[in-house]
């Protein structure tokens, strides 16, 4: 077991990828805060891993539950060692119709939401006094541009960029930052990204996975299970040498 006895938070978590990591970590022997924004998901899910998961309501766009999570999980566990941030939102459109409503929704929870649950995270690990260990869901997309996707996109490529000046200033703190970028990760995410596409490019459902799948080069879409050996390798003291890095998992897809 290689998170035995560490306290665990991943927003995002009750589905897809970060219920899929929650999943992981408690096998590796972590507790795990399930935080949400929907709540009665995270509950759910809790209860589905066990008695190591519990869940804690946060909305990464909003101060007061990003703290009161914290305080939750100290209450809950007595300290917080790793944080994944993992919730994000997904639009496409033409350059032409991206509306302010799109733009300030996608960087308040991808990017903003992203800055300060790490920035709350860092100041308790800071507390403590013996580090932690921080990991920020970036994408192939902030790697390159898409043509429907500019701004989800751009909010992935900020990730990378934050993840970069946020490991630099808090390893003297022994927090170690890092990032992974996924490339298509099947799950509700998608089903949303398929659905997207259809109208957009007039494709029938199901159709743009298909194309996305066949040039994967590992030919497939991966599952969440396919990137939990990263997430646990970068929680655990393996990795204390690592930071601001920002790993690809996916399949071949991006080379960097
Ligand atoms: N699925 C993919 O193909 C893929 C590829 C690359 C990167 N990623 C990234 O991986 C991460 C997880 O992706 P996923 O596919 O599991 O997503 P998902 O859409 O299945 O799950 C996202 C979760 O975040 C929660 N959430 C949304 N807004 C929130 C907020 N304001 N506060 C707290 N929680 C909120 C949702 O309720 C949901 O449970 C995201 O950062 C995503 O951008 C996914």
């Amino acid at each position: 077991m290689r998170l035995k006895g560490k306290s665990a938070l991943i927003t995002g978590a009750a589905q897809g990828i970060g219920r899929g990591f929650a999943q992981a970590y408690i096998r590796e022997g972590a507790t795990v805060a399930i935080a949400d924004i929907n709540l009665e998901a995270a509950e759910q899910t809790a209860a589905d891993l066990g008695d190591a998961a519990y869940a804690v309501h946060i909305d990464v766009c909003n101060q007061e539950t990003i703290d009161a999570g914290i305080e939750a999980v100290v209450t809950k566990a007595g300290k917080l060692d790793i944080l994944i941030n993992n919730a994000a939102l997904f639009d496409a459109a033409e350059t032409v119709d991206i509306t302010r409503e799109s733009y300030d929704k996608l960087y308040a929870v991808n990017v903003g939401g992203t800055i300060f649950t790490l920035q709350a995270a860092a100041k308790q690990m800071i507390k403590q006094g013996h580090g932690g260990k921080i990991i920020n869901m970036a994408s192939q997309a902030g790697r390159r541009g898409e043509s429907l996707v500019l701004v989800y996109c751009s909010t992935k490529a900020a990730v990378i960029s934050l993840t970069q000046s946020a490991g630099l200033n808090l390893i003297k703190h022994g927090i170690n930052v890092n990032a992974i970028a996924p490339g298509v990760v099947d799950g509700e995410h998608w089903k949303h990204v398929d659905s997207m596409f259809a109208k957009l490019e007039g494709k029938q459902p199901g159709q743009k996975k298909a194309e996305v799948e066949a040039n994967v080069p590992a030919g497939r879409f991966a599952t969440p299970d396919d990137l939990t050996g990263m997430a646990i390798f970068l929680a655990s003291a393996e990795s204390d040498y690592i930071l601001s890095q920002t790993y690809n998992v996916d399949g071949g897809q991006w080379m960097s």
